[in-house]
């Protein structure tokens, strides 16, 4: 069985298809290398340089694929304030273009990468695939407009689809030809942060005032090869043509201020650190009600926060 994987070079693409090779599917990789990098792909791979705003690109990826896992796409939620005509081209026309290439050569199962950023600011915790979807950003909304398309997409035409909503993810799998790390520039994500901080460089700590219980804000941290594994089993599952929500995470928060004290413990040495006032757009608290995930791909992370601080240690080679 062939895979298409659409962003396969970036982070999480790259870490996912390592992992379909190993359990033997075939992969072909879509990418254009604007934020991923060619290092990642796996050689067993077959890769094809291109973009999915172009439909000759995306009609050649798909030659010979029976099924698609859709992670290219622009993901930063501060450059999507700032550019957010990109995120629409990009997320919403590129997975327009994708979809109807699909449609052409008869593949009717797709696994996308979604977001808990579709929910934005939640009215209730833990957040569950039926609560609203209200998000603060340009990139939560493009990938709650994704959504969306695949659900009409779905009922008119057949697609068997998953939309898999990450919460954070974060650590790192390690390959023969070493760890694949999430290589951002630049670096907005917590635990990369933490990890590299400096006494000269201290990691910033957005706000230490939020209604919880050490003031620091609270995240839901899943690391990224239970997220892959969650997307194996997301494919297997893909047998009728309907389209289905699940969100991603552990299902349980840490504060800025536990991560830090994580990484202090997987580093053996003080995470330097400094007060910041809190990020614009930052909700106080998100965490995944992870039960549909549980029941519908009988998945359940096995991996905790202090594996995913060791590994993305290992990755950016601290440690
Ligand atoms: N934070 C800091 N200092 C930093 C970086 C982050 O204090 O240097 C704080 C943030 O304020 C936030 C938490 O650490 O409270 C996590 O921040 P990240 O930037 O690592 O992640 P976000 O929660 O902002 O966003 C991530 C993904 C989004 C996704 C979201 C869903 O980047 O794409 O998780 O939960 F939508």
């Amino acid at each position: 069985m062939r895979i298409l994987v659409t962003g396969g070079a970036g982070y999480i693409g790259s870490t996912a298809v390592r992992m379909l090779i190993e359990k033997g599917f075939d992969v072909t990789v879509l990418d254009d290398l604007s934020t991923g990098h060619r290092d990642a792909i796996s050689s067993s791979a077959t890769f094809i340089e291109g973009s999915i705003l172009n439909p000759d690109d995306v009609t050649t990826a798909l030659k010979e694929c029976d099924a698609v896992i859709h992670f290219a796409g622009k993901s930063l939620v501060g450059e999507s304030v700032l550019k957010p005509d990109l995120y629409w081209s990009v997320n919403v026309e590129g997975t327009r273009i994708l979809l109807d290439g699909m449609r052409k050569a008869g593949i009717t199962r797709m696994v996308f990468s979604s977001s808990a950023a579709t929910y934005g600011e939640p009215l209730t915790t833990p957040i569950l695939e039926t609560d609203p979807t209200l998000p603060t950003n340009p990139y939560g909304a493009t990938k709650a407009r994704i959504d969306e398309m695949l659900a009409v997409e779905s009922d008119h035409y057949g697609l068997s689809a998953i939309s898999l909503r990450y919460f954070n993810v974060a650590g790192a799998l390690s390959t023969s030809q070493g760890w694949l790390a999430e290589r951002h520039s630049p670096e907005t994500h917590l635990i990369p942060n933490v990890l590299r901080s400096t006494q000269e460089n201290p990691v910033s700590v957005f706000g230490t005032d939020w209604p919880t219980s050490d003031g620091t804000c609270i995240r839901d941290y899943v690391h990224v090869v239970d997220l892959i594994e969650a997307h194996i089993k997301a494919l297997g599952a893909l047998n009728s043509p309907t389209h289905t929500i699940i969100n991603l995470g552990s299902g349980r928060g840490y504060s800025v201020f536990e991560v830090i004290d994580a990484a202090s413990a997987a580093l053996a040495r003080e995470v330097h650190r400094r007060k910041s006032p809190r990020r614009d757009g930052d909700p106080a608290v998100l965490v995944a009600d992870i039960s549909r995930a549980k029941t519908l791909l009988s998945w359940a992370p096995t991996r905790d926060i202090a594996q995913m601080v060791l590994d993305s240690a290992h990755a950016l080679e601290l440690i």
